[in-house]
């Protein structure tokens, strides 16, 4: 008998671009994209059961084992390592993630760098490969307010388009790294649920850009 997947999907604007992928290969679930307040969807036909889940969630869902596979932005697995199998780099959701700082910033290398950001890991590892001192300012949301403030010297951010930067005066100092969607999958189930994930994985890497 076929197995159903569960699979975690960032809520938001990716996450409904994933979506639109996966139904067209033949893992739809109508009601999923009905104005609603369910959060599990089911569709028994295509064997398929899919949460939204906030995006930053997405590998604790799949690392556990409560979602078999998901859609995540390499950006989360850098910062948080999860113990899964990445399976591929769906080339969407690009995006990089940056230091950037009010427009003509200049490094005044004998303090302490303030740095404000949600990536504290990616940050750390960063300004250590460049034996810079920090300090991090841990912040959840709205990062660029932190330098405006003068809470922060610089921050470590994702830029998509840079349209939030320049509203905001501030500018890109140096480039970490590129960002896009990988698909992921839960260990065991990745070995329990093979046939099922296997056949996923090789129809979305054939439509992969
Ligand atoms: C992200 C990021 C920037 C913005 C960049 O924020 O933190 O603020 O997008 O996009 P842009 O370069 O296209 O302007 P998000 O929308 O995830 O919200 P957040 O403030 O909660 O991080």
């Amino acid at each position: 008998m076929r197995k159903m997947i569960n699979i975690a999907l960032p809520k938001g604007r990716l996450g409904e671009k994933v979506y639109n992928i996966f139904e067209s290969l033949g893992y739809g679930c109508k009601e999923i994209l009905e104005n609603n307040r369910k959060l599990i969807f089911e569709d028994e036909k295509n064997g398929v059961r899919y949460f939204w889940v906030k995006p930053s969630d997405v590998a604790i869902y799949v690392e556990r084992g409560a979602a078999d596979v998901g859609v995540v932005g390499k950006d989360i697995l850098l910062e948080y390592n999860p113990d899964i199998y990445e399976l591929l780099d769906l080339n969407i959701g690009k995006c990089r993630v940056c230091v950037a700082a009010k427009n003509g910033f200049r490094d005044n290398r004998e303090k302490t760098l303030k740095v404000a950001t949600k990536f504290s890991n990616i940050a750390k590892k960063y300004y250590n490969s460049i034996g810079r001192e920090i300090e991090i300012i841990k912040l959840n949301g709205s990062i660029e307010l932190a330098p405006i403030l003068n809470m922060s010297d610089v921050i470590v951010d994702i830029v998509e388009t840079g349209t939030t930067l320049k509203e905001n005066d501030l500018s890109v100092v140096t480039e970490i790294v590129d960002i896009s969607a990988r698909f992921i999958s839960n260990k065991s189930s990745y070995k329990f649920k093979n046939e099922e994930i296997s056949l996923m994985q090789e129809k979305i890497r054939s439509v992969i850009k």
